[in-house]
């Protein structure tokens, strides 16, 4: 039978998600990051800068960024260490350009390479001491296999931290949350960006995504330890730390 995962509220086969996600980010790429700051009314800089703290880049730091997207999280890194080695991997390749062009146009070129693949596919081993994944777990077709790959891709001491959303635990103001969520993201979606049905499911994907123990847990059984979680201040992002000892 064939493998099936959560893709917004419904569950469908692998290659169907895979693809699906592919159209979401290809419809998306070219105002994903005016849409970022309107969604989020500017929040994601804040939680991003807070990402930053907590990772702790280091100069001999040899990094994969996974989901890089349009590499606004790469940028950071780089700037962050100036001559930081690293890879940008994302599975879609529009969104991936945009951060070639961005990187370009920084005027930061060295020590940077961009894989246009789905971490799925990636089998590398030890040869990376960080990984980073923001807003991009969620998003992937088969977790533990991407776990799996991000795991043997790392050296040991290697960490990997994660930054994804999660809904509000008091139960009024997931409501409120997932009314925002539900019916305003899509329609600035539909107005700014002429894609109604892509916002629905990055909407959705937030609802039925893991709960920030589980993903703890996942962590843990591909083996990664000394694993903890910090919940950002509004109660709707998390950031997951753990390590290959
Ligand atoms: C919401 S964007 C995050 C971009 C960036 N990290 C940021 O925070 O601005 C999610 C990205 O995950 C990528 N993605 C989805 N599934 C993937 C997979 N299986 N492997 C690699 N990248 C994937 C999408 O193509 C998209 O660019």
């Amino acid at each position: 039978m064939n493998k099936k995962s959560k893709f917004g509220l419904d569950v469908i086969d692998n290659e169907e998600k895979a693809q699906k996600i592919q159209n979401v980010f290809s419809s998306v790429a070219t105002n994903y990051d005016l849409m970022n700051d309107l969604m989020s009314l500017g929040s994601h800089r804040i939680w991003k800068r807070r990402f930053l703290q907590v990772v702790k880049p280091r100069q001999s730091d040899i990094v994969l960024d996974i989901a890089s997207g349009t590499g606004d999280i790469a940028i950071n890194l780089a700037r962050a260490c100036k001559g930081i080695n690293l890879t940008c991997l994302d599975a879609n390749k529009e969104m991936l350009t945009i951060a070639e062009d961005r990187f370009i146009d920084s005027g930061i070129v060295e020590n940077v390479n961009f894989i246009a693949k789905p971490i799925e596919k990636f089998k590398e081993a030890n040869n990376y001491t960080l990984a980073t994944i923001v807003f991009g777990f969620r998003n992937f077709t088969d977790q533990l296999t991407a776990l799996e790959n991000i795991y043997n891709s790392l050296k040991t001491g290697g960490k990997l931290v994660i930054m994804d959303f999660k809904s509000p635990s008091n139960e009024i103001i997931r409501e409120l949350y997932e009314k925002y969520t539900d019916f305003i993201i899509p329609k600035i979606g539909k107005y700014i960006a002429g894609d109604e049905s892509s916002y629905k499911y990055l909407s959705d994907s937030i609802k039925t995504y893991i709960k920030p123990n589980e993903l703890s847990r996942l962590l843990e059984r591909i083996n990664f330890e000394n694993v903890t979680y910090e919940t950002l201040p509004g109660d709707i992002v998390t950031i997951h730390k753990g390590y290959k000892t």
